[in-house]
């Protein structure tokens, strides 16, 4: 028999065996992330009054051209460097527990709006530096609240 064709025959034989058995592995990952994982609505930037924050997952990943580690690391946050799609990856919050800022976690990395800005900001504050602005504050990369937190017209 061809060589290819029996490759082919096998690993469809395969495809049709994980099929029939249901075996799953991995995460889905959408192409575009909506980052609700804090459901309060009390404080600043937050629902109704400011849009739940839509992240651009493939865009980074394919176009910014980041690499899964800059953003995914493991329980002693050493980035996830050989990570792909289709492996389980645990979400932020499974290990930045904390929802709720209070005088004792505002700091803390373990609050998830700190994981999050800090793995935001300062990658976006380094690209626009290269991009030329000294500040970094001006360029591709948002910085400032309100250019990710977008306001919902007509809320005061
Ligand atoms: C610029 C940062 C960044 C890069 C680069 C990145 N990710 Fe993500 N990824 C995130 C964020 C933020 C989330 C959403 C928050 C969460 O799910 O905890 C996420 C979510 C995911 C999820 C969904 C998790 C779930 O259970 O909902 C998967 C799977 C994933 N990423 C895999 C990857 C892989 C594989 C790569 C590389 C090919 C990658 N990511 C690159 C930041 C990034
Ligand atoms: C399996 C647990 C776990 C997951 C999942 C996780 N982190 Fe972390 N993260 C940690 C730990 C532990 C530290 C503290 C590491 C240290 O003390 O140096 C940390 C530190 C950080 C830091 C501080 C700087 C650094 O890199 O050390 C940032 C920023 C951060 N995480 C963002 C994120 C984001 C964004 C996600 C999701 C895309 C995420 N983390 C997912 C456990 C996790
Ligand atoms: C390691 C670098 C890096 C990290 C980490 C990163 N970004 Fe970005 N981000 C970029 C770059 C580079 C651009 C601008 C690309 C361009 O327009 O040239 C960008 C652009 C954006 C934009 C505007 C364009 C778009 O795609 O929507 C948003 C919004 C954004 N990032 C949100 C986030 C959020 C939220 C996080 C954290 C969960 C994050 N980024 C983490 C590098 C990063
Ligand atoms: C690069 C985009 C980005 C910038 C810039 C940014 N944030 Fe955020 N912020 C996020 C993301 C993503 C989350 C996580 C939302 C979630 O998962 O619920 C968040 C969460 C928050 C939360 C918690 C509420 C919630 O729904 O999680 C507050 C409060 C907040 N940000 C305030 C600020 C303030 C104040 C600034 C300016 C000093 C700022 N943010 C700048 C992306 C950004």
């Amino acid at each position: 028999m061809n060589k290819k064709l029996l490759t082919w025959l096998l690993t469809a034989g395969i495809a049709v065996i994980f099929a029939a058995t249901g075996l799953q592995a991995g995460t889905e990952v959408s192409d575009e992330i909506t980052m609700d994982y804090n459901k309060y609505t009390i404080r600043k930037y937050t629902p109704p009054k400011y849009k739940v924050f839509v992240f651009t997952h493939k865009k980074h990943n394919i176009d910014y051209k980041i690499s899964c580690g800059e953003c995914h690391h493991d329980k002693d946050g050493n980035p996830l460097e050989d990570l792909k799609l289709g492996d389980n990856v645990q979400q932020c919050v499974e290990c930045h527990t904390d929802l709720k800022k209070t005088k004792q976690n505002r700091k803390s990395i373990l609050l998830l709006e700190n994981a999050m800005h800090e793995n935001c900001k300062v990658c976006h504050k380094k690209t626009n530096i290269e991009a030329g602005d000294p500040k970094g504050r001006k360029g591709p990369g948002p910085v400032s609240c309100t250019s990710c937190h977008v306001k919902v017209e007509g809320q005061k």
